[in-house]
């Protein structure tokens, strides 16, 4: 009955009345470190919230925008936000509550009551300046509950959220695990249900990638223009269940012989998503970069800007 307990508001003006109580204690994240946190499963899943506080935990300034309902599969699709004509996901706010809103007392978690793009870029444009003081630096969509892979990428909700925050001039990363199911928040306090050991390790993943990127010494904007990131997890085990045991690998989204990628493990083409993360117990993660205007894999020359902002947490593949 979480719908009775929470009070959703639709202006999210409340929280700048004590300005000066966000102190972020012990902070380790980088200068850029306002992030916007999307997803396409909805705000109130496990994954999305073991992120939230991941990435708070580490030091980063975070507004989590995301659907006020399950949203999974609507690509880049766009509406209006409208009033909720049936309780927010899991009940976690009732019939009539308006299109946008935040929870009452933890004022940076809110939902956006339209398509994960839609979510995404209220985030940017309403809830960062009013929570954060501004745009923020970056948007992480995700962890996905499931993998995107290949063409996946014309249908995720997570990816289409991280590419209209790309065309909104925010760079952005997708991020999709191939693990778990789609399970509210609140089994996060069960700790031995394998769903929540994965969010968790998940979120991890998310974090040491972010202070690699976000904090890279390569110079330059955090990603070049028009291009946006696909990271797919392999799915959590006894094998791959720390954060140490997984690698980065560059790869692409579809297959295509006859074009040069960036060079590098001494070849000019990547290797595909389906390769590494199919390389059974390697717990290899693939790191796509993809032009969010048409989900197509970056040219050879944006791989490399890329590769240059990343490359201290790269590995080749197995
Ligand atoms: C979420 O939506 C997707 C796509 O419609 C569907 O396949 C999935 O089962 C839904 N998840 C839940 C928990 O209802
Ligand atoms: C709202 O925040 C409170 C306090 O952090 C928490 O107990 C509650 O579960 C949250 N509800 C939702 C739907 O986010
Ligand atoms: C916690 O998760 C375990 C593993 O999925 C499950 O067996 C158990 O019933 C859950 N406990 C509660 C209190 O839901
Ligand atoms: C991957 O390895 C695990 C553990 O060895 C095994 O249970 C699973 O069936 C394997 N999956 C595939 C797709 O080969």
């Amino acid at each position: 009955m979480l719908g009775h307990i929470l009070v959703v508001i639709s202006s999210v003006g409340l929280a700048l009345a004590v300005p000066g109580a966000r102190v972020l204690a012990d902070r380790q994240a980088p200068a850029a470190n306002k992030i916007v946190l999307a997803n396409d499963d909805g705000w109130a899943v496990a994954n999305i919230r073991a992120q939230f506080d991941a990435l708070t935990e580490a030091g980063y300034d975070v507004v989590l925008s995301a659907p006020a309902e399950n949203q999974s599969g609507k690509g880049s699709d766009s509406e209006t936000p409208s009033v909720l004509t049936s309780e927010c996901e899991y009940n976690t706010c009732p019939v009539g509550s308006p299109a946008t809103g935040c929870n009452a007392t933890s004022p940076n978690l809110c939902y956006v009551n339209a398509y994960p793009a839609d979510a995404a870029t209220y985030g940017i444009s309403t809830f960062a300046p009013k929570l954060l003081g501004s745009a923020p630096d970056f948007v992480v969509s995700g962890p996905n509950v499931g993998s995107n892979i290949g063409l996946s990428a014309f249908f995720s909700g997570t990816i289409g959220a991280a590419s209209a925050s790309s065309l909104a001039g925010i760079p952005a990363a997708a991020f999709s695990a191939d693990f778990g199911d789609q399970v509210s928040y609140t089994t996060l306090s069960n700790t031995s249900s394998p769903n929540t050991q994965a969010a968790l390790l998940y979120s991890q993943l998310t974090v040491k990638f972010l202070n690699v990127l976000l904090a890279s010494p390569a110079p330059g904007p955090i990603l070049p223009s028009g291009v946006a990131l696909d990271i797919n997890y392999p799915a959590y085990s006894s094998a791959c269940s720390t954060v140490d045991a997984f690698t980065w690998v560059l790869t692409r989204i579809f297959w295509d012989p006859f074009v040069d990628d960036v060079e590098t493990c001494g070849s000019d083409h990547l290797p595909l998503e389906s390769d590494v993360l199919g390389a059974n117990g390697s717990c290899q993660i693939s790191v796509s970069m993809f032009n969010p205007s048409d989900k197509l894999d970056a040219s050879a020359a944006q791989q490399a800007v890329v590769l240059g902002k990343i490359s201290s947490i790269l590995s080749c593949a197995a």
